[in-house]
């Protein structure tokens, strides 16, 4: 573990390239704990990504497109320097097995594909390194983007529930879902923010709680079973969450508790906004149901903060994700602009840039 000099705790450090290495901020031990975890291989970058010491769809694309500049540096440095081509691929594999949800995982991987196929340079690392940052970057304008085109949406000042951490912590910088409270919060528009603390992994209370009080906007911890008798209260306006995926029809998948929320947020008359790069989008996928859900291991709801707390021989199934309907939500945020009751139609027309 190494923390140097030059780097920041800072939620938009989550993903740093520095000294030709690649740090990531810890998130499994945040807020208690602050360090960096270096990466010096594919292989070390593709464990990381599982073993979610980085986690958060944008995240986990920009950190594997480092990935790729890790293992082609490896390969540039090896007796079979010439094979690095064809060697390559092995490694991008590996990156890919990382976790199966966030699709922005594939898709910064296939962007380092394509650019790999038509490389000519006999080094190759320059210009992959390039392509990683330009993700790297264009995620974090996507999110400034996003954030004032969510936060127009948006009547304040009002109280907002979010669900897991779709911050600065799981993007290239600013957040998705956190990209429109903050610019909300900025226009004056959020009195309160409730973070739902998203068992097993709590990224609500440990990591958007840390990034949102880092950015002086009130936040306020909630179990996930708090959230019905709130919004009952007519005290929420919005719910505002990211995505790991979107379907070519609208439905939205999401850190599991994202569908109970769009039922009560309907229920209650509450808003519904999923905000989230075009690079979520798969339109390959016709429904949510055919997206992939990642099942982590059972311990991880049987333990907490590192004890366990269900009796042994008792299992646990864990998925980690699941799918709202796209009937459910009221707008799609992108950086190309908003998406209202998405449905086949509209999200053809956004990717088609209509
Ligand atoms: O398991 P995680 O922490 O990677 O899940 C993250 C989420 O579900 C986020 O809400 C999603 O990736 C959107 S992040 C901008």
């Amino acid at each position: 573990m190494e923390t140097p000099n030059a780097l920041d705790i800072h939620p938009d450090n989550a993903v740093v390239w520095h000294d030709d290495r690649l740090f990531l901020l810890d998130q499994r031990v945040l807020p208690q704990e602050t360090r960096f975890v270096a990466c010096h291989s594919a292989a070390e970058t593709a464990k990381a990504i599982s073993d979610m010491v980085v986690r958060g769809a944008p995240a986990i694309g920009i950190t594997a497109a480092y990935g790729v500049v890790l293992a082609a540096r490896a390969w540039i440095s090896s007796n079979a320097a010439a094979d690095w081509r064809v060697g390559i691929g092995a490694d991008i594999e590996v990156l890919a097995a990382s976790r199966p949800t966030a699709v922005n995982l594939f898709w910064a991987l296939e962007r380092m594909r394509r650019l790999i196929s038509v490389l000519e340079a006999a080094d190759p690392v320059p210009a992959l390194l390039s392509e990683a940052r330009k993700i790297h970057e264009e995620d974090a304008a996507a999110n400034r983007a996003m954030g004032d085109f969510g936060a127009e949406l948006i009547q304040g000042p009002t109280d907002i529930i979010t669900h897991c951490n779709a911050g600065a912590l799981a993007t290239g910088g600013y957040g998705t879902a956190l990209g429109v409270v903050r610019s909300a919060h900025a226009a004056g528009k959020v009195r309160m923010v409730y973070a739902d603390e998203t068992r097993p992994w709590l990224q609500g209370s440990r990591l958007t709680a840390w990034e949102l009080a880092q950015a002086g906007i009130p936040v306020t911890v909630q179990s996930d079973n708090v959230a019905a008798s709130m919004m009952a209260r007519g005290e929420i306006g919005w719910v505002v969450v990211g995505s790991d995926r979107i379907a070519a029809n609208g439905d939205v998948c999401n850190k599991i508790g994202t569908y109970a929320l769009a039922v009560l947020a309907r229920h209650h008359g509450v808003g519904f906004m999923v905000a989230a790069p075009t690079s979520t989008i798969d339109m390959s996928v016709t429904s949510g149901a055919d997206i992939p859900i990642e099942e982590r291991d059972p311990e991880e709801v049987l333990a907490c903060g590192g004890k366990r707390i269900g009796p042994n021989g008792v299992t646990a199934h864990n998925p980690v994700f699941d799918v709202t309907p796209a009937a459910l939500v009221d707008c799609i945020v992108t950086e190309r602009g908003v998406v209202r009751q998405p449905d086949a139609e509209k999200m053809r027309a956004l990717m088609a840039g209509v």
